[in-house]
């Protein structure tokens, strides 16, 4: 069964809201709309439970149980441990708090691998890592396609590395990176991996124990969710690092690297994005049992539907001549993220879409040094383009007039 498109829409209050008519989303990479569940339990957790959780009165023990329960449900879906998966204000600050931890794990002399394909977010926390000694390796994309190659990281790799990140999918380039094969490669040469999924998993939350890296963080605001950063640390590598939290909370997985104090309302929100996804897995006749079972299903089930979305748009931007598409032509090959490189500066064309109903982005997107090294200037930027499954044909249509409009 194909996705319920109609289904899917009557979960998003988005789609329905009067502010919003006549224009067609397209930035979804920067956030995405926010699915009915999540906030029917934010507005729950604001009207009902908003005191101080884990205190033995009936609101405040629901608003626990409430945040234990995102935890729990989302880490079964992603395949990891309950203890493994933490809530922090947004991925760029997790990774700030993880690059902390390393700085006291690795030795001066001993090597970290970053990509100039990353955002910003999971590349200059450990960039800044050199001032203690750390030797920074950067794994280049090709400077015409964006691309990645294993084969360019195997040359890196050696004893000294004692971590490898890149990103699952970049926000420009859009591909979607082999974390499989690649994690293989770096855990053989005996480092850890540590892997940006906030481009990735709005498109299918991924199994991240059968992925296999050490480290998988996303964003659950691009997600349908509100706004935190979601981190997985698996155990083995968790137990190593320094504890980043109060003294006395070092013994707890899912609060040792999460200094600050959680946002209650927002993590116990977060068990609204299950709750989606169980929602998408029993209308579509999935399976009944096994939560990675059922995430995958719903992972399948938005990416076919996006993959068909996808390819038109890319078939009349390869066509063109006057713009330069980012990141393979093959809709499979890639998430649905489209950054176009224009002849001009690209905010303006933004502008000029959204005078057409298309709500869409231009700038750097904090990819800067992806886009310095494909030779695209970041202050003209890159015209971006990017959905989800909730994404309808009708809008697909819209955006390839409105492009063919202003291009
Ligand atoms: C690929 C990617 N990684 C990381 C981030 C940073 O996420 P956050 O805003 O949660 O810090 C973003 C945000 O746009 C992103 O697109």
């Amino acid at each position: 069964m194909p996705l319920d498109i109609d289904f899917v829409r009557s979960q998003f209050p988005a789609f329905s809201e009067p502010s919003l008519q006549g224009q067609a989303f397209f930035e979804n990479a920067g956030g995405s709309y926010t699915c009915q569940p999540v906030i029917d339990r934010l507005t729950r957790f604001y009207s009902q439970r908003k005191v101080q959780p884990y205190a033995p009165y009936e609101a405040s023990a629901l608003g626990g149980a409430e945040m234990d329960e995102a935890r729990l449900r989302l880490a079964a879906m992603m395949g990891v441990e309950t203890d493994e998966l933490s809530f922090g204000p947004s991925t760029s600050q997790n990774v700030y708090v993880l690059a902390q931890a390393f700085r006291k794990f690795v030795n001066p002399g001993e090597a970290i691998i970053v990509t100039n394909q990353d955002h910003e977010a999971n590349t200059g926390p450990w960039r800044r890592l050199a001032d203690e000694g750390i030797e920074i390796r950067e794994w280049m994309i090709d400077p015409q396609t964006g691309h990645l190659d294993p084969a360019d990281l195997e040359k890196l790799l050696d004893d000294k590395v004692r971590l490898v990140c890149f990103p699952h999918c970049s926000n420009v380039v859009g591909e979607i990176n082999p974390v499989t094969e690649i994690t293989a490669l770096a855990h053989a040469a005996g480092a850890f991996v540590c892997v940006d999924g906030v481009s990735y998993a709005p498109h299918g939350l991924p199994n991240v124990g059968e992925l296999g890296p050490d480290i998988y963080l996303f964003s659950a605001y691009k997600t349908y969710g509100p706004h935190q950063g979601l981190m997985v640390v698996r155990k083995a590598l968790a137990d190593l690092l320094p504890n980043q939290a109060h003294y006395f909370n070092g013994g707890v997985g899912y609060k040792r690297f999460t200094p600050a104090g959680p946002d209650h309302a927002q993590v116990a929100a977060c068990a609204g994005m299950a709750d989606y996804i169980e929602m998408l897995c029993d209308h579509h006749g999935g399976p009944s049992q096994d939560d990675t079972a059922r995430a995958a299903f719903v992972h399948d089930l938005m990416r076919a539907q996006e993959v068909k979305l996808l390819q038109p748009l890319l078939d009349m931007l390869r066509e063109r001549n006057d713009v330069r598409l980012i990141g393979p032509d093959k809709a499979e090959l890639r998430a649905p993220t489209v950054a176009i490189q224009l002849n001009r500066p690209a905010e303006p064309v933004a502008a000029k879409l959204a005078e057409l109903g298309i709500m869409a982005g231009g700038g750097d997107f904090y990819a800067v040094r992806a886009l310095k090294a494909l030779g695209a200037d970041p202050d003209a930027g890159v015209l971006r383009v990017s959905f989800t499954h909730y994404t309808s044909e009708d809008e697909m249509k819209a955006l390839i007039a409105a492009l063919e409009a202003v291009l």
